[in-house]
């Protein structure tokens, strides 16, 4: 709740000018609650109702019900694939990839990624080889190839940011040692790779249908695949193995995504080119807001990618900008910025897997240099205008704003 009472420092609508006025200094915060990296998108109110009262005249909540299968279906249309499959979330999704293909000793796979991966190869008994990143932020094909051992099984790449990782660099390698290229797709709906919707790259793709992603079902999954033997495999593991009543074919869990589930996923799929274009006007926003800001490098997919522009990605030079990049998160986060570090500390620096693997200097320096900034079709130019103001103010006042804090 904002703080109106007669002792509240004043609301923060006069333009900065002095130290006094940052929150990091006892002013009140530019925002009263916090504005985070990627704000869920919320559907057409309409629509989703009623999607929602056919769900609730046929009493049909889950198990495979209408709603998931037409998912699936305007899924395949609209990325160009043979076959999807939706599970509740895309580590479960992943998950039964990675049984189904019976993936046995070491994988590779970046450590500037989000954790998932690594952890669910730990609790398969998988060994997690961290490879370094390259120019583009991105598993590096060199150090995947120098890494690669008798005992790789598979490379898991993600395409961070929505841009696609080295897909045909990547797909070489793999073929040359006959393994299989899983392609984690959680932040990529809606991009492309040479002309082509990322979806049908490897031999499978999953992305993450949760709330913060540019197209989601609140919580989900998706599996594509061009393969049908793996699609049907994904389809009985995800609901325990069952082909029918009381026919199990063979072992399996509960992955399934609920009726609930797809009609949000329905609702938003129906707004994605709207969401896409007002993400596309916040990071026009930020490009204009922070342009030419020295030390501060704001990562910009070319159009080609179409990329879903769900994520405002900077880098931060201390050298050039006066303050690093955790003095900044600070100041950002005073002032009700939720802005994050990612993939912080990095996977190979992360329990369990700390200790297991060597330093990573790529991944080390570009973790101490990557801060989002809140964007996505959710943000309001209005907003951005006040961040950029705010770190700009940062950048021009930063050895007095060091001086202070320290103090
Ligand atoms: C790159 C990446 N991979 C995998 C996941 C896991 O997705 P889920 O939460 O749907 O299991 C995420 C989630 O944030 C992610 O960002």
């Amino acid at each position: 709740m904002p703080d109106d009472s007669p002792s509240a420092p004043p609301p923060r609508d006069k333009p900065l000018c002095d130290l006094s006025d940052l929150a990091l200094f006892g002013a009140r915060p530019l925002f009263d609650a916090p504005r985070h990296v990627n704000r869920p998108q919320a559907p057409d109110r309409a629509v989703f109702d009623a999607l929602l009262d056919q769900v609730w005249d046929r009493r049909w909540f889950t198990n495979d019900g209408p709603l998931v299968q037409e998912l699936e279906r305007r899924l395949c249309d609209y990325l160009d694939v043979p076959h999807c499959v939706l599970t509740s979330n895309a580590t479960a999704a992943l998950d039964l990839v990675i049984h189904a293909l019976g993936l046995e000793g070491e994988v590779l796979l970046p450590s500037f990624t989000f954790i998932s991966t690594a952890h669910l190869l730990h609790l398969r008994k998988l060994t997690p080889v961290f490879c370094e990143v390259g120019a583009d932020m991105m598993l590096d094909p060199a150090d995947c190839a120098a890494r690669m051992t008798t005992r790789t099984a598979a490379i898991i790449a993600t395409h961070v940011w929505g841009s696609p990782c080295d897909i045909d660099a990547l797909q070489a390698l793999c073929d040359d040692r006959g393994i299989a290229l899983l392609l984690d797709a959680a932040h990529a709906f809606g991009g492309r790779y040479k002309g082509r919707r990322l979806g049908g790259f490897g031999r499978a793709e999953v992305f993450s249908l949760h709330a913060t992603k540019a197209f989601h079902a609140c919580e989900g999954g998706l599996v594509t695949t061009s393969d049908a033997d793996l699609a049907a495999r994904l389809r009985l593991t995800r609901n325990f193995g069952f082909s029918g009543p009381d026919r199990v074919e063979c072992a399996g869990v509960n992955a399934k995504m609920s009726e609930l589930h797809a009609a949000m996923g329905l609702a938003n799929l129906a707004g994605f080119e709207d969401s896409r274009a007002a993400a596309m006007r916040i990071h026009g926003a930020y490009a204009r807001g922070l342009e030419g800001l020295p030390g501060l490098r704001l990562k910009s997919p070319p159009p080609e990618e179409e990329n879903n522009h769900h994520y405002l990605v900077t880098e931060i030079d201390a050298a050039g900008f006066g303050m690093d990049r955790d003095a900044l998160l600070a100041l950002l986060t005073a002032e009700n910025v939720w802005a994050r570090r990612y993939f912080h500390p990095g996977g190979h620096r992360s329990p369990p897997h700390l200790g297991h693997s060597p330093a990573l200097p790529r991944t080390e320096a570009l973790c101490a240099r990557v801060l989002l900034l809140p964007a996505g079709a959710a943000a309001t130019s209005e907003e951005v205008a006040q961040i950029c103001r705010l770190i700009r103010f940062a950048a021009a006042r930063a050895p007095e704003i060091r001086a202070a804090a320290g103090a």
